[in-house]
């Protein structure tokens, strides 16, 4: 078995309820922070952390993301026509930004069940897992961060963040040893717990590596929470027989698949933007809040 990561997983076959009315009949993952759809940023963050192959698992209506990393003929053309070099630039790199395919997931039956979808995929190897609309946004891409842990422990690895208060109940959380600065090995995980039994502040976010053997316990998962098939609950499945380890990451994690989180998010990406960032900081400074 090949100790490399180079396999991606991104599901996206979730209704995105929570963005609603926008998600009617386009993905989620192709919301803009500023002007890069969120499934692109997570892409490159994979590209940039040394993943060679990508499988995105769509649903219904998700045609928009295939086109989006396709050559687009027509708009290459006309840039081309035009003489817009860097805007052609910009366009082609994306279809070549990695090798691509993509799987459906029928229904959507839960994020435990759409990591299912890649078995075949994956085969005998160690992957990755990323959620597009959880941007992490800092120095170190935050999947290259995990693999220095994978690479190190040899288990699998899931990335955490530091919540504060009544908020982690909104998250799956860990109950976990520290064992180096920012490395935990779990003992346990809770799914949304009340505030008083969270076993920590450490809150379970939109990336995983995983071994092949969560294949068989996310079998063995039976549906849980609104009748879907979670991946916590497969990873607690699989707990019982290996170590498990949890990074807390380097950056700032925006939930951009959240309405105020997309807002959020939004705002501190352009600010960062050199073309952007100085003419929108005098734009928020003359509101009179
Ligand atoms: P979310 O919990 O964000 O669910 O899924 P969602 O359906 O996308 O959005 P809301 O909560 O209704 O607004 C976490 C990730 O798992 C994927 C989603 O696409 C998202 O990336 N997912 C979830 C699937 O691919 N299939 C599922 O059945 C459920």
């Amino acid at each position: 078995m090949t100790n490399k990561i180079r396999k991606a997983v991104f599901p996206a076959a979730g209704l995105g309820t929570r963005f609603l009315p926008a998600t009617k009949s386009s993905p989620k993952e192709m919301l803009p922070l500023v002007d890069k759809p969120l499934i692109q940023y997570a892409v490159e963050e994979a590209v940039e952390s040394g993943i060679e192959s990508i499988l995105i698992i769509t649903g219904r209506d998700k045609s928009a993301i295939e086109n989006h990393f396709d050559i687009s003929f027509e708009l290459e053309q006309l840039l081309q026509a035009r003489g817009k070099t860097a805007q052609f630039e910009q366009v082609r790199a994306i279809s070549d930004i990695a090798q691509i395919s993509y799987t459906r997931q029928k229904q959507a039956l839960g994020l435990g069940h759409a990591i299912y979808q890649a078995k075949a995929f994956v085969g005998e190897e160690p992957f990755a897992v990323l959620l597009a609309d959880d941007i992490v946004d800092g120095d170190d891409p935050a999947l290259s961060q995990m693999v220095n842990v994978f690479e190190k422990y040899n288990a699998p690895v899931i990335a955490t963040m530091q919540v504060e208060g009544e908020a982690i109940s909104r998250f799956g959380v860990i109950d976990a040893e520290e064992v180096e600065s920012n490395v935990y090995k779990i003992r346990d995980m809770v799914e949304k717990p009340a505030f008083e039994d969270a076993p920590s502040d450490l809150a379970i976010i939109g990336r995983y590596i995983f071994t092949p053997d969560i294949f068989p316990a996310i079998e063995k998962t039976e549906k849980g929470a609104g009748g879907e098939i979670q991946i916590t609950d497969a990873m607690r499945q699989l707990l019982k027989d290996r170590e498990f380890y949890a990074l807390k990451l380097e950056g700032t994690r925006h939930d951009a698949g959240d309405k105020l989180g997309f807002l959020i998010a939004t705002v501190e990406l352009a600010l960062k933007r050199d073309d952007l960032g100085a003419a929108f900081r005098e734009y928020l400074k003359s509101l009179k809040l």
